[in-house]
């Protein structure tokens, strides 16, 4: 199964296995990291789902939308490695990914 690597804001990191068809929001959520809050359940709408990104898999996630690219400018913490996990579905191709959950607005 492909791997994940999560690490909290606590700076703590485990690795875990993702079931096809999951977004790394739902990879990280249904794993007990219960400070990934994810609100809004994944509609794009809550940012709650931001975590910072390996910069060596930037290249391989897909795009950022609009709605996306809004949200992430409305919190404190964006980075240039700043995405909101409930917008990029785990594909094989992002084995051993590594994201940070971002603090907390
Ligand atoms: S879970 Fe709300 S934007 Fe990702």
């Amino acid at each position: 199964m492909p791997k994940l690597t999560v690490t909290t804001r606590e700076g703590e990191t485990s690795e875990i296995d993702v079931a096809d068809g999951l977004t790394v929001m739902e990879a990280i959520r249904d794993n007990g990291f219960d400070e990934l809050l994810a609100l809004c359940g994944g509609c794009c709408s809550c940012a709650t789902c931001h975590v910072h990104i390996d910069r060596a898999f930037t290249d391989k996630l897909p795009e950022m939308s609009e709605d996306e690219d809004d949200l992430l400018e409305s919190t404190d913490h964006r980075q240039p490695t700043s995405r909101l996990s409930c917008q990029i579905p785990f594909t094989a191709e992002l084995d051993g990914l590594k994201v940070t959950i971002a603090p907390e607005d």
